[in-house]
């Protein structure tokens, strides 16, 4: 058995002059999670295959420059809003808040400067069998057009079960909208010259949000039962992602949440991704109401990764457990407000194993 240990270097400087700094946790089984503190985004995710071959499953960069764009958000935290605002504004309590407009005509993962593009303060934690990172960061009134200070904290704490831990919490003291999420694109072949439509999913959901063709929800739960989008049993990522349907037309593929089967505010069990060749097995667990899931259509945008190599679309894919898109202008979707005296909560797992 290795030892457990949480290592501190410097990654970079930012153009204003700022110091990043890279964590590297590692578990006791070889598990090791590299985490920057710009973005606090997981920049490698080292696992074993069935042969205890490690190798990196999530897509990224090496360098500190590619990540100040990244405009995939490769491993990164999102706030204060992950995934769309429709035409970028809400109205809370009777007051307008205009935001940027990031992505077609809607607000997209917080704005120009998101959660993903600000330096975490990052405070390292050690115990027995595990270790953690406490990335906290204060986002003031009004940045990005969002109300009130708001504190988060996001903590990585990597667990003697090769299970990382990502758990949210956020206070304001103003009335404001929250939803936060992790951006990792997993390959869990490592080897990301290959595409994921191979690997096999779960998703515990019996319906899904349809969404317009700038991927803002039109409202309502479309039912998963003879649909591509029914994951309740694992099936190959690929099977019906070319599938003619209008909802796989406007994502072009998978870019839709599912509305997890699962009382809220308990952490279930919510989806898995096997890789057969390898082994790989991972399990998402989180209390959130749905998941993003997003099979990296348009990785073609990404930035090219050292060698001349570029990541071609479908090379990753994302399970970004959240609340519903638009939330703030959806009345029958679960409320995204946080009101001062309250604490938004909560926590997702990823678990690897191999099968
Ligand atoms: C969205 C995709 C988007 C990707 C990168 C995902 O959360 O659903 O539409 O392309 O993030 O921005």
């Amino acid at each position: 058995m290795g030892k457990v240990s949480i290592n501190q270097s410097v990654y970079g400087t930012t153009p204003e002059g700022d110091q990043v700094d890279l964590y590297t946790l590692k578990n006791a089984h070889g598990m090791q999670v590299d985490v920057i503190t710009f973005g606090g985004i997981i920049t490698k995710l080292t696992v074993s295959n069935t042969d205890g071959k490690f190798e990196n499953v999530v897509l990224g960069y090496d360098n500190l420059e590619s990540y100040l764009s990244n405009p995939t958000y490769f491993g990164a935290i999102i706030g204060r809003f992950g995934n769309r605002i429709s035409k970028g504004k809400f109205s809370l309590n009777g007051t307008d808040y205009p935001l940027a407009i990031n992505n077609g005509p809607n607000h997209l993962h917080g704005g120009i400067k998101g959660f993903d593009k600000v330096i975490w303060n990052a405070e390292p934690i050690e115990t027995n069998d595990k270790v953690a990172l406490k990335l906290s960061y204060l986002s003031e009134d009004m940045e990005e057009g969002y109300p009130g200070n708001l504190n988060v904290t996001v903590t990585y704490t990597l667990r003697a079960d090769n299970t990382l831990e990502v758990a949210y919490q956020a206070t304001t003291d103003k009335a404001t909208v929250v939803n936060l999420t992790q951006h990792s694109y997993f390959n869990l072949s490592g080897d990301f010259t290959k595409t994921v439509t191979d690997e096999e999913v779960m998703i515990n959901a019996d319906f899904y949000v349809p969404t317009d063709e700038t991927a803002i929800p039109l409202g309502t739960l479309e039912s998963v039962t003879n649909t591509p989008f029914d994951f309740r049993t694992p099936k190959r990522v690929g099977q019906d992602i070319n599938a003619e349907h209008s909802q796989i037309a406007n994502g072009s593929g998978y870019d839709h949440t599912w509305v997890l089967n699962h009382p809220a505010k308990q952490v279930n069990l919510v989806a898995s991704v096997l890789d057969k060749d390898s082994g790989r097995y991972m399990e998402v667990f989180t209390d959130q109401p749905g998941v993003q899931f997003y099979t990296g259509n348009f990785l073609d945008s990404a930035l090219p990764y050292g060698d001349g190599a570029h990541y071609a679309d479908r090379t990753g894919l994302c399970l970004e457990t959240q609340h519903y898109p638009d939330s703030p202008n959806q009345e029958d979707f679960p409320s995204t407000v946080l009101n001062p005296g309250d604490i938004y909560k909560t926590e997702t797992h990823f678990k690897f194993s191999v099968k």
